[in-house]
Parts: structure tokens; C-alpha cells; sequence
């Protein structure tokens, strides 16, 4: 029914050198980022973040959509404007965070499944008059020595897999998630072997649920040493494997694939990213971002709850939203970072 609408909002979100903020921080973690700065969380200080960095100037030539979270889509700029709206009229799409975080799976220590299913259907009915145009939804497989386990990868691609569909029969483009975790002390290899498992596990899913690999955005972790691990792969590593990874896993009916930071400095998630894109690579799907920390951490610096500040962090961000974008036509060169210095 929503064919032509789904087709042409997952274009929009990965056009040629454009990526995803992730600003879609639940109650918990905003809070956690809030207290690095010292600024206490509250419903209009989270207005005041999310507001300056919806509304910079002229963002919109790096950044193809934002995905919020459930409080965010009902919250408006300084000037009464809902952000939905403000975005739509600048050029961006709105998207929408719907699970509800990962708990504990039964049975398997250490592993965690994602929850939110229930009503899922007639939040997406409501999450689409409000504006939103795709949706997120994020599964955690976590390294250790014994997982993940089969069962802990399946557990989480059907959940995808089942809120994908859920998506898509709604006109909402859905994002899917897997992100394998860096934290640990495995090496790259074995960062490979999960994510592959993983991703197999996903696309089977997928294929079993009658979601429709051409309407769908894959975020992806990258395959990187665990941040714990003595030996830290290099980029060039880091973007050969992923890159390998990818193309025996995903269709090359999927329209983009764009990845998180998971924890990455923010210089260096967009080193990754620009050498997966290098040398006029030819890949079946465009390569982009979807970064909240590494989009964000400057500005966040920058702002210190402070609205003297504005400026300063806008300018922060749309610094690391350019680099960015140059990182998706594989154009991105540490002395970049000198230009806002
Ligand atoms: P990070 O880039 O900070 O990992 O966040 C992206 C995201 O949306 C994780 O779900």
C-alpha cells in the first residue's frame, strides 16, 4: 500500500552524502550525558538541547533526517513550531525511536533482548500523524566468553524482524538495528565472527517475516577491535572488515546501511566511515552515519546548558555533520578538523 512512499523516504534517508543524527536518548541516558556537563535533566533542558540541534542553519546539507524519542516528537522549537514540522519544512525527515529498551533474556546470563512489541501496531499509527516517517529500533548482542548464544541472536532478529514488518504495513520506513557491543577485550576477529552470525541470523529473519528488504535502512555496528582489547585493529582493518562482513550479509536490495559509533571518538567513526568509501569504492548500497555520541559530543561540550552557547555548539555540530559527509564520498582528511579550530 505504501510502496512508493516507503521507497522514496529510504532514499531521502541515505542521498548522497547525507546521514541520520541519532538524538533519541531515553529519560536514563540523556541524563547520563547531561551530568558530564553538570546540567541537571529536565523536560525544558532536553527541549533546549534537542532545539539547538534541530534547528542550525542550513543543516539539512549534511543531515537527511533525526531520529527522537517518544517526549522529543511531541516538543516544539523556542518559537511554538513542533520539531516534526520545523524539520519537515527544512528538509529533514523525522524519525522515531519505538522500542523500549533491552532487559535481561531468561535463561541466558549475560544477554539481553529488546523490548516494546506490545501495541506496537497502534503507536505507529499514532507516531506517523505526529510526523515521524521512519522509525528505529535497537538490539544488543553483547561479546563475552560464551555469548552470544544462538539462542540470543535469534531471540533479537525476530523481535527486529517483527517490528520491521509492523513498520512497513504502517508506511514508516524502519531502521534495524543489531548493534554488536565494543565493550570487552576480543579482538576484531572475533568481532567479525559475530557480527556475521548475527547479520545472517537478521536477514533470515527478515526474509521469514515478509519484511521487504528494498524498504528498510540497516544501522550497523562496525567490525572493531573491543575497546578493551591490547591490540587495536587501524582503520584500513577496521573498514576491510566491515566492509567484507556487509557484502556476504546484506541484500543488495537494501537501499543504505548506516552505522552507529557505539562508542568510537568522533574523529575517528568518521575515519572509519570515510575509508569504507574511499577510492570510488563500489558497493551495492550507499555507506553513511547514523551517529548520535559522535555527532553530538562536541556540541554537547559546547553548550554546557548554557544558552550564551547556542551558537557555539551549532557550530560544533554542524562541523562534525560536514566531516561526515565527506566521509560518505570516502573525502574526509584530518585537516578538516583544523577548519574549525
Ligand atoms: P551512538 O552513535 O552514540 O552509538 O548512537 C547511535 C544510536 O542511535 C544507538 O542506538
Amino acid at each position: 500500500m505504501f510502496e512508493r512512499e516507503l521507497a522514496a523516504t529510504a532514499a531521502a534517508m541515505v542521498a548522497p552524502g547525507k546521514g541520520i543524527l541519532a538524538i533519541d536518548e531515553s529519560g536514563a541516558t540523556i541524563k547520563k550525558r547531561f551530568d558530564t556537563i553538570g546540567v541537571e535533566s529536565s523536560t525544558e533542558s532536553r527541549r533546549a538541547y534537542r532545539d539547538l540541534l534541530i534547528t542550525p542553519n542550513g543543516l539539512s546539507q549534511y543531515i537527511s533526517g533525526m531520529i527522537l524519542y517518544d517526549e522529543t516528537l511531541r516538543q516544539a522549537t523556542a518559537d511554538g513550531v513542533p520539531f516534526a514540522e520545523f524539520m519537515k519544512k527544512n528538509g529533514m525527515l523525522a524519525g522515531i525511536k519505538v522500542d523500549s529498551g533491552s532487559k535481561e533474556l531468561a535463561g541466558a546470563s549475560g544477554e539481553q533482548v529488546t523490548e516494546g512489541l506490545d501495541g506496537l501496531r497502534e503507536r505507529l499509527v499514532e507516531y506517523k500523524k505526529l510526523g515521524a516517517s521512519f522509525a528505529k529500533w535497537r538490539a544488543v548482542i553483547n561479546i563475552g566468553a560464551d555469548i552470544p548464544s544462538s539462542y540470543g541472536i535469534a531471540a533479537n532478529a525476530h523481535a527486529l524482524a517483527r517490528y520491521a514488518a509492523l513498520c512497513q504495513e504502517a508506511g514508516i520506513v524502519p531502521i534495524v538495528e543489531p548493534e554488536v557491543i565494543m565493550d570487552g577485550s576480543h579482538t576484531i576477529e572475533r568481532c567479525y565472527d559475530v557480527t556475521e552470525r548475527t547479520l545472517h541470523a537478521l536477514f533470515e529473519a527478515i526474509y521469514a517475516q515478509r519484511v521487504r528488504t528494498e524498504h528498510l535502512v540497516l544501522k550497523a555496528s562496525m567490525v572493531i577491535s573491543g575497546k578493551s582489547c591490547a591490540t587495536q585493529a587501524s582503520v584500513q582493518e577496521v573498514a576491510d572488515a566491515t566492509v567484507l562482513c556487509l557484502t556476504r550479509t546484506v541484500p543488495a536490495s537494501v537501499p543504505g546501511i548506516v552505522f552507529l559509533s557505539g562508542g568510537q571518538s568522533d574523529e575517528l567513526a568518521t575515519a572509519h566511515l570515510s575509508a569504507m568509501n574511499a577510492d570510488g569504492a563500489k558497493l551495492p548500497w550507499p555507506l553513511s552515519f547514523s551517529y548520535g555520541r559522535a555527532l553530538q559530543a562536541p556540541a554537547l561540550k559546547a553548550w554546557k546548558g548554557q544558552t550564551a552557547n547556542v551558537a557555539a555548539a551549532q557550530k560544533a555540530l554542524m562541523h562534525r555533520a560536514k566531516c561526515n559527509s565527506a566521509a560518505c564520498f570516502g573525502k574526509y582528511s584530518a585537516a578538516m578538523e583544523k577548519e574549525v579550530a
